[in-house]
């Protein structure tokens, strides 16, 4: 899988989440609950800055394994860091609520100073962050308790931006920042094309679908057995291709002469999988 972007488009990505910055307390960064590492972009570490206090946004926590979640929360928690799993979708007041909460902690000292200095009506200000897909829209209109819009998904920060009073002492910029995927390796692309973050024009789904069996063979056999009406035993231990074959028939992905159609047999497991009708699932 060879996914590239546009230098040209990154760098002016790069310049123009910088120049928000400088006017950003705290930076939210949304990454996708079942692919933490992978949803994320390295180089935000460069472009906000390490100290910069950041609250990691796992969203899609409702698709996502939640012991694992708990995993990555866990690890990510830091000095300057926080992080949260959210459902951006539903459940304004709950998704309000963890989100000042954290802000709040991640910005005590930065409030009490400005206190100590009688100014009690600065706010703190947030701008969000993150690559394509992973929710930021929904996730700002879910707070800013408004319908959605759409803001393209070209890296850089939409046009028309403007900060919103999130509480009495929040204020949110309404348009989020966006980045570019960046990946080295294979499976962190499979990771991204199973989850809906890369466009399916871009990679094959047969060989996609085929590595995420494999995955789920090892680490949620029974899943794949109740979602599929396998043996759990035999779904852990056959052949991975055999597998595919057997689900596709199962499904009717069937062409002339009664053959399994790969292609076919990988799609339909794909939407299972990003309608999590195979069930809660993270891929790391
Ligand atoms: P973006 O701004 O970061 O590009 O993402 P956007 O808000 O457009 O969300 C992308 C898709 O993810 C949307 O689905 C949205 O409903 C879904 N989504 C966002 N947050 C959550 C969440 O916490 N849980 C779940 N289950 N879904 C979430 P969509 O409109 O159906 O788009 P698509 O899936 O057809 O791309």
């Amino acid at each position: 899988m060879d996914i590239q972007w546009f230098p040209g488009h990154m760098a002016k990505a790069r310049r123009m989440i910088e120049k928000e910055m400088r006017l950003v307390d705290v930076v939210i960064e949304l990454r996708d609950a079942r692919i933490p590492e992978s949803s994320r972009n390295p180089l935000l570490n460069e472009i906000i800055g390490k100290k910069k206090p950041r609250l990691i946004v796992l969203n899609k926590a409702d698709l996502a394994d939640a012991n694992r979640t708990q995993y990555w929360i866990n690890q990510y928690k830091s000095d300057t860091r926080l992080a949260i799993a959210v459902n951006a979708t539903s459940g304004r007041k709950k998704l309000i609520s963890a989100v000042v909460d954290a802000l709040h902690t991640l910005t005590a000292e930065k409030r009490e100073r400005f206190q100590s200095k009688g100014a009690t009506n600065v706010p703190i200000r947030v701008m969000v962050v993150g690559i394509p897909n992973v929710g930021k829209s929904t996730f700002i209109n879910m707070l800013l308790g408004r319908g959605a819009t759409t803001t393209g998904n070209k890296p850089g920060v939409t046009k028309g931006k403007q900060w919103v009073r999130l509480t009495d002492d929040i204020e949110l910029l309404d348009t989020p920042g966006i980045l570019w995927h960046k990946f080295d390796d294979q499976e962190a692309g499979n990771r991204l094309a199973m989850t809906g973050a890369i466009s399916d024009e871009v990679f094959v789904f047969e060989e996609v679908v085929f590595w995420f069996l494999k995955f789920a063979q090892e680490k949620y056999p029974a899943l794949l057995a109740s979602r599929y009406e396998l043996d759990e035993d035999e779904v852990g231990t056959m052949d991975t291709y055999a597998l595919m074959q057997t689900i596709g028939r199962k499904r009717g992905a069937i062409v002339r002469g009664n053959k399994v159609d790969d292609l076919k047999t990988a799609r339909i497991i794909m939407k299972d999988y990003r309608d999590s009708k195979i069930g809660r699932m993270s891929l790391e």
